[in-house]
């Protein structure tokens, strides 16, 4: 057991609150920096119910330079998971200024505040949206960056500006080097299994999970499936779904391989957090019926414009590297999901 203290940015978020729990049950102290712009509160308490541990949290933006910098300098803090960001598809094309200042902004701000108190050893959040067009619907992390939209293109900026920082300390010959993960992330779904902190997504959902799953609840009446027509095996997309939980614990195994050989030198580093198995909708919402015994009311609609037919993640670098694999099942994350959803049909409130 360890007492060193991570500072989580986002960590009131869906993923950020999950990573709280995995962290203070791994015994990280934990402090939270988040503006609440897109989280309640609330799931902070749940995380301190859960794991019986209390946790420091302020509320603040990450580009508030005068406050990060307040924070690293009264907290003793040796590494930062950095999960603040925004993270909606369509919102980043109608206002991609909005999304590269918080996002790329806020990062260059963070790593300038780090760099400046010397806390240089870093897990971010990425996402395989950031993978350009391939020839294979499975990724491996050397295959070409080309995302298509703000918000990946935000994640792209981020992950150079990542690299670039680290290169020059090997230039500058750096005596603390930057240490780097860059988690990129497939399609996380689920929520822990109390049921307490789970996914709580503010008006319609976009991603299929909480959609389906406000389908079977009765919040909303009917899926549209995106295309039947893709040439996968039943005609639907597919996706390489992870649970939460599992993602979280890639986090904390990239957090101890920041001080192991792999990172002996500094680097800046990118695994693929995924499966490794690829679901079609309609598997998802077979999987879904038969968990919650619902029937899920669905129509197939025109194809989703920026959509792929398939992708899933190559995770044998995060095993390698990391020894990190996803353990839960398809069963496992529509359980967890509907688990929380009927807990908090409402969300947080
Ligand atoms: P989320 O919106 O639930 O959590 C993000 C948190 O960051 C929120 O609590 C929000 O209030 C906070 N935040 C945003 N901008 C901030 C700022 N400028 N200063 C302080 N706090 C700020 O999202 P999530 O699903 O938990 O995602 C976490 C991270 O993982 C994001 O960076 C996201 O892009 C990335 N990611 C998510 C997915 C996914 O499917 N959920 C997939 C790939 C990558
Ligand atoms: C989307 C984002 C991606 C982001 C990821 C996780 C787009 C184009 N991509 O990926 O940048 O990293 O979420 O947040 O938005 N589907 C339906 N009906 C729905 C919703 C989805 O059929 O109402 C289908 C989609 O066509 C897709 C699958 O379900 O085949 C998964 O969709 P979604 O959950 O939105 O994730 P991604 O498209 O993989």
């Amino acid at each position: 057991m360890t007492n060193k203290t991570v500072l989580v940015t986002g960590g009131a978020g869906y993923i950020g609150s999950h990573a709280c729990v995995e962290l203070l049950e791994s015994g990280f102290n934990v402090v939270v920096v988040d503006n609440l712009c897109n989280s309640k509160i609330e799931s902070l308490s749940r995380v301190q119910q859960i794991t019986g541990k209390p946790l420091t949290f302020y509320q603040v933006d990450i580009s508030d330079k005068a406050a990060l910098t307040e924070i690293f300098a009264k907290e003793s803090i040796c590494a930062v998971m950095h999960f603040a960001g925004l993270k909606a598809v369509g919102e980043s094309c109608e206002k991609p200024a909005l999304y590269y200042h918080n996002n790329v902004c806020g990062t260059l701000i963070l790593a300038e505040v780090m760099a400046a108190a010397n806390v240089k050893q870093l897990v971010f959040s990425s996402s395989a949206t950031v993978y350009g067009q391939s020839g294979s619907p499975q990724y491996s992390e050397n295959f070409p960056l080309g995302a298509i939209n703000p918000y990946g293109r935000s994640k792209v900026m981020i992950e150079d500006i990542l690299r670039d920082l680290s290169t020059a300390d090997s230039i500058n010959r750096t005596k603390s080097p930057w240490k780097i993960a860059l988690l990129r992330y497939f399609n996380p779904i689920g929520a822990h299994q109390s049921g307490l902190i789970g996914e709580d997504p503010n008006g319609i959902p976009n991603n299929l999970m909480p959609y389906v799953s406000q389908v079977a609840i009765g919040k909303l009446v009917q899926l549209s499936v995106f295309g039947d027509d893709y040439p996968t095996p039943d005609g639907t997309g597919v996706r390489d779904y992870i649970h939460v939980v599992d993602l979280v614990k890639g986090h904390i195994k990239a957090i101890a391989a920041l001080e192991k050989p792999t990172f002996a030198q500094g680097g800046c580093k990118a695994y693929n957090l995924g499966t490794g198995q690829g679901y079609s909708v309609l598997e998802i919402i077979h999987t879904f019926e038969k968990i919650t015994g619902h029937r899920i009311n669905y129509k197939i609609a025109p194809r989703r414009t920026g959509d792929l037919a398939e992708c899933f993640a190559n995770p044998e670098l995060a095993l390698q590297e990391l020894g990190w694999k996803a353990e839960k099942n398809l069963d496992d994350m529509v359980s967890d999901t509907w688990n929380w959803q009927t807990k908090n049909p409402q969300g947080y409130l």
